[in-house]
């Protein structure tokens, strides 16, 4: 039996995680589970394990909040030791955090073959961690999971051809699959919208919230914008820590600020919103799975194709792209088909690891 060991540390791998670990159960692949605690908040981390009914971790190495050092550094020792102790044939990362590096460098050091999911993502500015993390580890890297045509491109510019696969993308999967099942128009009453009115925003970007004046803009648009509409903001731990630091709560007066949300009710209001304005890789893909334009507050974008076929918008921190871009009634392009594979990139991943061995 091939034996997987998956290193998973922060919210978004739980999603992707989610539809890896159901793909490997139904192809009869053994998995080990690691979560090294990088989030553990409940509402960042259980509450993701219940809804999406992922197995309770084997080994939770409680490593939690600290420098980009620390985390990496202390991620990489303690996966070792599990590495040497399990022997896996595989080590499977997801995405581009602390975790996954860190786990990719154990395993590689170890002549583990590394499985990389959401391989060859590629932006600027390039000293962004988690840049650096998806460089590394794709370097690195035995199996190189590709979501999107473009993200295969980025390998071959970089010279990385082999063992690259294009699967799509799990979170499509997973999208795919709760929007079937989700009550949108009870989740919208909950947060007390009503679908077409009201906006949906998420912040986490350690260039947006540890940079006052970013800060500051982006918040004085969320103000000009709720004047407006409703906007509902789940506020990220790292973003609530920059508010209060800086005194910037009173520009959050009329915005609907939530703790973290479930993943269903993401889901939910994404479909349901007039627009999303986040700097969250999975968020703006995700608004383009429920078929919402989205205002991106980065520089430059992983997934670029979302811009360039005019389905997202580039605003960075411009305090005046982001107001006009969400209060115009722009027209969006079409959804196109195939993008990010057919829903099926968990069993196509789990498919590829079984055969190689
Ligand atoms: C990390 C990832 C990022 C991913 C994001 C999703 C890296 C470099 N970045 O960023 O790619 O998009 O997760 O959320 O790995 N905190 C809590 N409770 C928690 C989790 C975090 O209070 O459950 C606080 C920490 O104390 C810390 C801050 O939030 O001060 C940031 O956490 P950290 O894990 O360093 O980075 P994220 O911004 O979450």
């Amino acid at each position: 039996m091939v034996k997987v060991l998956t290193v998973v540390g922060a919210r978004p791998q739980f999603i992707k995680e989610a539809v890896v670990a159901k793909a490997f159960q139904e192809m009869g692949i053994q998995e080990v589970l690691i979560h090294t605690g990088q989030h553990y908040d409940a509402n960042m981390s259980d509450l993701f394990f219940s809804d999406l009914k992922i197995k309770q971790p084997d080994y939770n190495l409680g490593i939690g909040s600290g420098s980009h050092g620390y985390q990496t550094g202390m991620g990489i020792m303690r996966i070792e030791e599990i590495a040497v102790k399990e022997k896996p044939d595989v080590l499977l990362v997801h995405g581009d955090t602390n975790a996954t590096v860190a786990g990719a460098l154990a395993g590689a050091k170890l002549k583990i073959p590394v499985a990389h999911v959401e391989a060859g993502l590629r932006q600027f500015p390039k000293d962004m961690p988690e840049e650096i993390n998806r460089v590394v580890t794709d370097r690195v890297s035995r199996f190189l999971f590709c979501p999107t045509l473009l993200a295969i491109e980025n390998l071959k510019a970089e010279g990385i051809t082999t063992s690259v696969f294009f699967t799509g993308d799990v979170m499509y999967d997973l999208f795919l699959s709760v929007r079937q099942s989700v009550d949108v128009g009870k989740i919208c009453s909950r947060y007390a919208v009503t679908e077409k009115s009201f906006f949906f925003a998420t912040l986490h970007r350690d260039f947006n919230t540890d940079h006052p004046e970013r800060l500051r803009a982006i918040l004085e648009a969320f103000a000009e914008i709720s004047q407006h509409f409703p906007l509902v903001f789940p506020m990220h731990p790292r973003t609530r820590k920059a508010v209060e630091a800086n005194d910037f709560g009173h520009y959050l007066k009329l915005v609907t600020v939530t703790d973290p949300i479930p993943y269903p009710d993401t889901v939910a209001l994404l479909s349901a919103a007039r627009c999303v304005i986040t700097d969250s890789g999975g968020v703006q893909k995700e608004a383009y799975f429920a078929e919402t334009p989205a205002l991106v507050m980065m520089e430059d974008t992983g997934w670029r194709e979302l811009v360039d076929m005019g389905f997202n918008t580039l605003v960075d921190a411009n305090k005046e792209k982001i107001v006009s871009g969400a209060l115009s009634k722009k027209a969006v392009s079409e959804v196109s088909t195939g993008l990010f594979g057919n829903g099926d990139a968990g069993s196509r991943i789990a498919g590829i690891i079984s055969e190689a061995f």
